[in-house]
C-alpha cells in the first residue's frame, strides 16, 4: 500500500483522516479526490497543503472516466471512500443527490477497483441498522434496516460492497462509525450547529424531547480505528467503531453549554425530525479485538471539539454567512418562530 486515493477527503472526517495518516505513514502518498460540494472545504486541508505528498483532485465518485483516469496517472493501490452527502435533515428535503452518490457512485468506486485490481474500504455508519430498542446493541451481522434516506444510501453501498467480494473477490473492508464529532464539521451538525449558535448567543433547536440517544465519538479515534482495518481487518468484513457508551442528546447540549460558559435558556424544543430514529448503539468487540480502543470518553469529545469551535471562528464564520443561511431558514425558520408563539 503506497497511494491511497481518498474520496470525500475534503470533508469533515475524510480530512481529518489525510492529516493522520500523512503524519503516521511517511512512505504514503495520498491523493484526495472530491467533488466539493457545499461540504468539501479545502480549508481543511491547509495544514497538509504543501505536503509532497499530498495531492488534490477536483471529481465526481460518479464520473468513472475521471476516477479512472485519477487511478492511472496516481498509480492508486487503495481506495477508501469517504465520499457522501452526510446530512439526514437535507436527506429528508432531497434525497437525489444521496442515492445518486451513495448508491451509483460507490458502484463507480468498486468496478474501478475491481478494474484496476485494488484495495476498496468503504466509510459507513451506525445508522443502517436503523433505531435500536433499549438494552441491545448492534453487531455486524445484524440485518440493515435504514430508515431515513441517508442511512438507506449508506446500506446500500454496504451491500454493493459486499457483493464485490463475494462476486468477484474484491478485496474490501467496511467500517461503521457513530456519530463523529471534532475540528472542521460543516455545522449543519448538530454539536457544530450547537456550539456556533451557543457562541453567537443563537437559539439551540433540539428535535422533540431531546432524550434521542447517540455514541458521539471524537473523529481521530475513528481515524484510528479506520487505519487499522485498513492494515489488520479481515477481507470481506464489517467492523462498527463507536464508543460502546450512549449519551442523551439533552446531556449532550448541557455539557456543550457548559463547556462554553452559556445559558441553558438557549434550548428550545422544536418539531421533531421526521422518522428520527430514538436510538443507536453499537456493540464494538470485534474492533477491540483487533487492537482498538477508544481515547475520548463522549463528554471529552463534546468539550474539546466546543472548544475548537471556539478557537476556530475563522473556519465556521464563512460558512454560517453562505449558503447555509438559506438552508437554515427552511430547516428551522418556522419550527424556531412556532417556539416563540
Ligand atoms: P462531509 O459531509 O463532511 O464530507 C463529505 C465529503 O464528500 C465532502 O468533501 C464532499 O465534497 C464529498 N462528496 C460528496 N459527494 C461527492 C461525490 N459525488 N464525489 C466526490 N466527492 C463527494 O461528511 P463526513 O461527516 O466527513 O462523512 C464522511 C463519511 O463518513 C461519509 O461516508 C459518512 O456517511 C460517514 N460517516 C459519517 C459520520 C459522522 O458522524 N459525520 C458517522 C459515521 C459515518
Ligand atoms: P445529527 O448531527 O444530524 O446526526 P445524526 O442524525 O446523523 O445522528 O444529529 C444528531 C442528533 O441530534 C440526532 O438525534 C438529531 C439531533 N438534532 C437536534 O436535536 N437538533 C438539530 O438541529 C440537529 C441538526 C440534530
Amino acid at each position: 500500500m503506497k497511494n491511497i486515493m481518498v474520496t470525500g477527503g475534503a470533508g469533515f472526517i475524510g480530512s481529518n483522516f489525510v492529516i493522520y495518516i500523512l503524519e503516521k505513514y511517511p512512505e504514503y502518498d495520498i491523493i484526495v479526490y472530491d467533488k466539493l460540494t457545499y461540504a468539501g472545504n479545502l480549508e481543511n486541508l491547509l495544514e497538509v497543503a504543501d505536503d509532497p505528498r499530498y495531492h488534490f483532485v477536483q471529481g465526481d465518485i460518479c464520473d468513472a472516466a475521471t476516477v479512472d483516469e485519477t487511478i492511472t496517472r496516481f498509480s492508486i493501490d487503495t481506495i477508501i471512500n469517504f465520499a457522501a452527502e452526510t446530512h439526514v435533515d437535507r436527506s429528508i428535503l432531497a434525497p437525489d443527490a444521496f442515492i445518486q452518490t451513495g448508491v451509483y457512485g460507490t458502484y463507480v468506486l468498486l468496478e474501478a477497483a475491481k478494474n484496476h485490481g485494488l484495495r476498496y474500504h468503504q466509510i459507513s455508519t451506525d445508522e443502517v441498522y436503523g433505531h435500536i430498542p433499549a438494552g441491545y446493541s448492534s453487531v455486524e451481522t445484524d440485518k440493515l434496516d435504514p430508515r431515513s434516506p441517508y442511512a438507506a444510501s449508506k446500506a446500500s453501498g454496504d451491500l454493493l460492497v459486499n457483493a464485490y467480494f463475494i462476486t468477484y473477490g474484491l478485496p474490501v473492508t467496511i467500517t461503521r462509525g457513530s456519530n463523529n464529532i471534532g475540528p472542521f464539521q460543516y455545522p449543519e451538525k448538530v454539536v457544530p450547529l450547537f456550539a456556533s449558535n451557543a457562541i453567537d448567543g443563537l437559539p439551540l433547536p433540539v428535535y422533540g424531547d431531546g432524550q434521542q440517544m447517540r455514541e458521539y465519538q471524537y473523529v481521530v479515534d475513528h481515524c484510528e480505528a479506520i487505519d487499522l482495518v485498513l492494515h489488520k481487518g479481515v477481507l470481506g468484513e464489517a467492523y462498527n467503531v463507536g464508543t460502546g457508551v450512549e449519551m442523551a442528546n439533552m446531556t449532550m447540549v448541557e455539557i456543550l453549554l457548559d463547556t462554553l460558559g452559556k445559558s441553558r435558556d438557549l434550548i428550545r424544543h422544536v418539531a421533531d425530525r421526521p422518522g428520527h430514529d430514538r436510538r443507536y448503539s453499537l456493540n464494538v468487540d470485534k474492533i477491540k479485538a483487533l487492537g482498538w480502543e477508544p481515547r475520548h470518553s463522549s463528554e471529552e469529545a463534546v468539550r474539546k471539539t466546543a472548544v475548537w469551535y471556539q478557537q476556530n471562528e475563522w473556519w465556521w464564520r464563512k460558512i454560517k454567512s453562505g449558503e447555509f443561511k438559506a438552508y437554515y431558514e427552511k430547516q428551522y425558520g418556522e419550527r424556531l418562530r412556532a417556539t416563540e408563539a
